[in-house]
C-alpha cells in the first residue's frame, strides 16, 4: 500500500474560491490525497488564485518562489513537492505562468479542476509542466459536493451559477471565469439533499451574477433562481437559504416576492452598486442608475420589511469627480447598510477603464476610500447597536472564542457570541442579545434566562 500524500490547498479571492478549494480536495481525496493544513510537509500545493485587484498576478509568483525553496528542499530530501496554479490568475496567465516560474507543475484554471488528476499525472510522465484548456464541462465531472470530509460546516456554500456577462469596464471576471452558465437544476437539488441529510442546516447559493441564474430542469422549463430558493426551502432540515453575489440588474419580481414568502430565505442581501453617480454607473457599464437601485431597494423592504443590505463600492474609477463621489456618499446616506466591501479602483490590464486617460490620483482615491468607509462603519455599528436587548434566532455554527462559548449567526449575517455546550452545534436557538464588540455580538440563550429567573 502506498502511503497517503497530503495536498495543501491555500484559497485566495472571493466565495467561489472556497467552494472550489472545497471541490479540489474532493477530488483529490479519490485519488488518495489528504489535506494538510502546512505547505512544508505536502506532496502538493494548490494556489487557488484571484486576479481582481492590481499586482494579483505579482503575489502569486513570489509566493511561488517560496515554494520553490520547499520543492528544492523536499527533493533533496528524497521527496516530491508538485506545485499547481489554479484560479483566475492561472485562467488569465496561463502558460505565462509556466514560463515564468519554471518550479510550477501543473496551471489549471477554474473550469477545468476535474481534470486535476489527470493533468498532475501528465505533468509527471512528461516530466515538463502542464497547462489544461478551457472546458465548460466541468460541473458534470465533479464529485458530490463535500464527500472528502466526514463533518461539513452546519453552513455551507453551494455553486449555482457561474461566470458572468455583464463586462462592466473595469472588472476581470468576464474573462477569467467565462460566460455565464448555470448548472442544471436536478444536480443542484441532489447535491443540497445530500448536505441537508448530513447535518448541514444553511446554504449559500453562489454564483458571479447569482440572481441570474436559468438552470435547465428535467422536464425542459428553465428556472429561474426565485424557482429554484422555493424548491431548496422545501428540503427538511434546510432551514437558512442566502445567495450571493447578485447584479441589481437581475432582480425579477419573482425573486422580490420569494424574500416575501420564504421565511427560510434570510433577510440579508448583499446587491453591490458600485457608485451613486449616474456618469460613473454608465461608465462602468453597469446598466443601472442610482434612481432604479434606490427604487430597488425599496421594493425589496416593502417585500421584506428587515431586510439589511450590504454593497461593493469601488472609489475613484478613472473621471471620478468630488460631485461623483459625493453623489455616492449621498446614496449610502440613503440606503443605509448594514455593511459592504470598498474598494478603491485598480486598473486592470485587458479591461475597457485601464486605458482611460482620466486616472484618479491615488492620494484622492485614498481619501475618499476612508470617507466611505468611517460612514459605512457607522452604520454598521449602529445597525448592530440596533440589536441590543432584542431576541433573535441565530444558528450555533462553530467553537467561539472562549472555552464553553459557540459562535452562532443572525438572520442578519452578523457573528453571536454565547454560551451553550459544543453538542448544540447546528440547532437554531433564541437569544436575547446583551453586549456587543467591534466585530460581533453577545448573546444569551432564551431557555438559559427562564431557568436563571427559576432559580432567582
Ligand atoms: N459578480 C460580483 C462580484 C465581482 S468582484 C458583482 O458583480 O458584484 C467583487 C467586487 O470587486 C466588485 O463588486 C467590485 O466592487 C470589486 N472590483 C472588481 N474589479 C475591480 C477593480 N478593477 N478595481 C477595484 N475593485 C474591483
Ligand atoms: Fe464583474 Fe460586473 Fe460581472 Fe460583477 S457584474 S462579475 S463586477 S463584470
Ligand atoms: Fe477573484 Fe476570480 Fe473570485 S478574480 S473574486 S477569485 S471570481
Amino acid at each position: 500500500m502506498t502511503e497517503a500524500k497530503k495536498v495543501f490547498i491555500k484559497t485566495y479571492g472571493c466565495q467561489m474560491n472556497v467552494y472550489d478549494s472545497d471541490r479540489m480536495a474532493d477530488i483529490l481525496a479519490r485519488e488518495g490525497y489528504a489535506a494538510t493544513d502546512r505547505a512544508d510537509d505536502a506532496d502538493l500545493v494548490v494556489l487557488n488564485t484571484c486576479h481582481i485587484r492590481e499586482k494579483a498576478a505579482e503575489k502569486v509568483y513570489s509566493e511561488v518562489g517560496r515554494l520553490r525553496v520547499l520543492k528544492e528542499q523536499a527533493r533533496a530530501e528524497g521527496r516530491q513537492l508538485e506545485i499547481a496554479v489554479a484560479g483566475c490568475v492561472a485562467q488569465a496567465e496561463g502558460r505565462e505562468i509556466i514560463s515564468r516560474a519554471p518550479a510550477v507543475d501543473v496551471v489549471v484554471g477554474p473550469q477545468s479542476y476535474h481534470r486535476l488528476p489527470q493533468v498532475l499525472a501528465r505533468a509527471k510522465a512528461e516530466g515538463h509542466a502542464v497547462e489544461t484548456e478551457f472546458a465548460e464541462d466541468k460541473f458534470d465531472h465533479m464529485p458530490a459536493s463535500g464527500s472528502a470530509r466526514r463533518t461539513l460546516p452546519v453552513s455551507s456554500f453551494l455553486t449555482v451559477q457561474e461566470g458572468c456577462d455583464k463586462f462592466c469596464t473595469f472588472c476581470v471576471v468576464p474573462y477569467t471565469r467565462g460566460a455565464e452558465i448555470s448548472r442544471p437544476v436536478s444536480r443542484i437539488l441532489d447535491e443540497a439533499r445530500n448536505l441537508a441529510r448530513r447535518g448541514v442546516r444553511e446554504l449559500m447559493l453562489l454564483g458571479q451574477n447569482v440572481n441570474a441564474y436559468h438552470g435547465a430542469a428535467e422536464d425542459g422549463s428553465v428556472w429561474s433562481l426565485a424557482r429554484l430558493l422555493r424548491e431548496l426551502a422545501a428540503i427538511p432540515g434546510l432551514d437558512r437559504l442566502r445567495y450571493m453575489t447578485s447584479h441589481p440588474r437581475d432582480m425579477g419580481d419573482d425573486l422580490i416576492a420569494a424574500h416575501r414568502e420564504l421565511p427560510e430565505l434570510m433577510p440579508y442581501l448583499h446587491l453591490p452598486v458600485q457608485s451613486g453617480s449616474d456618469r460613473i454607473l454608465a461608465a462602468m457599464n453597469r446598466k443601472h442608475d442610482a434612481a432604479s437601485y434606490l427604487r430597488l431597494i425599496e421594493r425589496l423592504r416593502l417585500a421584506r420589511p428587515d431586510l439589511a443590505l450590504s454593497g461593493d463600492f469601488i472609489v475613484g474609477f478613472p473621471g471620478e469627480t468630488d460631485a461623483d463621489f459625493e453623489d455616492t456618499m449621498r446614496l449610502v446616506e440613503e440606503v443605509g447598510y448594514a455593511g459592504a466591501y470598498t474598494f478603491k479602483y485598480s486598473p486592470r490590464t485587458g479591461t475597457p477603464a485601464a486605458s482611460h486617460e482620466e486616472q484618479v490620483p491615488e492620494a484622492v482615491k485614498t481619501e475618499r476610500l476612508l470617507r466611505l468607509q468611517a460612514l459605512i462603519e457607522a452604520q454598521q455599528k449602529a445597525f448592530n447597536a440596533a440589536m441590543l436587548g432584542r431576541r433573535i434566532d441565530i444558528l450555533l455554527e462553530k467553537p467561539g472564542r472562549l472555552p464553553g462559548q459557540l459562535a452562532g449567526r443572525s438572520p442578519w449575517l452578523q457573528t453571536v457570541h454565547v454560551d451553550a455546550p459544543a453538542e448544540r452545534i447546528g440547532e437554531i436557538v433564541s437569544v436575547v442579545v446583551d453586549g456587543m464588540g467591534t466585530n460581533s455580538l453577545f448573546g444569551t440563550l432564551v431557555e438559559e434566562m427562564v431557568l436563571q429567573k427559576a432559580i432567582a
